[in-house]
């Protein structure tokens, strides 16, 4: 059994992901915190030059991910936090969009769909990772509210910043993500539309429920 969640940032994905792994006693692989492990990885060792596609696919090359629980190691460090950042959040488009490196992170990710009953979440679940996924969903939301819910989040890791700014950085991240070559942001034919928008995580969990319990 394998789930697709796909959808712009902020629109709840992973949240949601995690209630519906646990409820149907599956694995979830958040493949967001993937790339964004390469991204921190690029900060620490080149700084921010995101311009240098031979460093970073080296970076990407060298670089081993793990998750263990609600924790992700980078080369055996904890980074779980780090990888939350605005800065990581804001430079990791730019390593999404090389696809040496998206060639990596889609192996490792149907790897590991090879032996685990997976809800995966990210942008290019059910059109590149898992394109024979049993259910697809394109979770979206209203850019404000997603806005506004970033910000409770970071506001509850003191990393609190206006409204218009997490807003701005949401709409470039988007802008990015769905128009690069390799891998884009994309709502495929197959897949279940959930607007999430003014829903609790309870009824967005309860819709897509009636579709998952179809399958299974
Ligand atoms: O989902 P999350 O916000 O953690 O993703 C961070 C970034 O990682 C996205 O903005 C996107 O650039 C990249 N990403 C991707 N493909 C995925 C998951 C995430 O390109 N499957």
């Amino acid at each position: 059994m394998q789930i697709a969640i796909d959808g712009p940032a902020g629109a709840g994905k992973s949240t949601i992901a995690k209630k519906i792994a646990a409820a149907y006693n599956m694995t979830y692989l958040d493949t967001g915190a993937m790339y964004r492990c390469i991204a921190h990885c690029v900060l620490n060792q080149i700084g921010d030059r995101f311009d240098n596609e031979d460093d970073i696919i080296k970076i990407a090359q060298s670089t081993v991910i793990r998750f263990e629980g609600n924790q992700v190691f980078c080369n055996e460090k904890d980074v779980t936090q780090e990888i939350r950042t605005p800065l990581v959040s804001r430079h990791t488009s730019d390593v999404a969009r090389i696809k040496a490196v998206r060639d990596l992170m889609v192996a490792q990710q149907r790897e590991y769909a090879k032996d685990h009953e997976v809800v995966m979440d990210g942008r290019d679940i059910g059109s590149v990772v898992l394109p024979d996924a049993q259910v697809k969903f394109f979770l979206d939301a209203d850019v404000l509210e997603r806005a506004k819910r970033r910000k409770i989040e970071l506001d509850e890791k003191g990393n609190g910043k206006a409204l218009a700014e997490i807003k701005n950085d949401i709409e470039k991240r988007d802008t990015n993500d769905r128009n690069r070559s390799e891998g884009p942001l994309v709502k495929v034919a197959d897949a279940i539309v959930v607007d999430t928008t003014g829903k609790s995580i309870e009824e967005v969990y309860q819709e897509m429920k009636t579709y998952i319990d179809e399958v299974c």
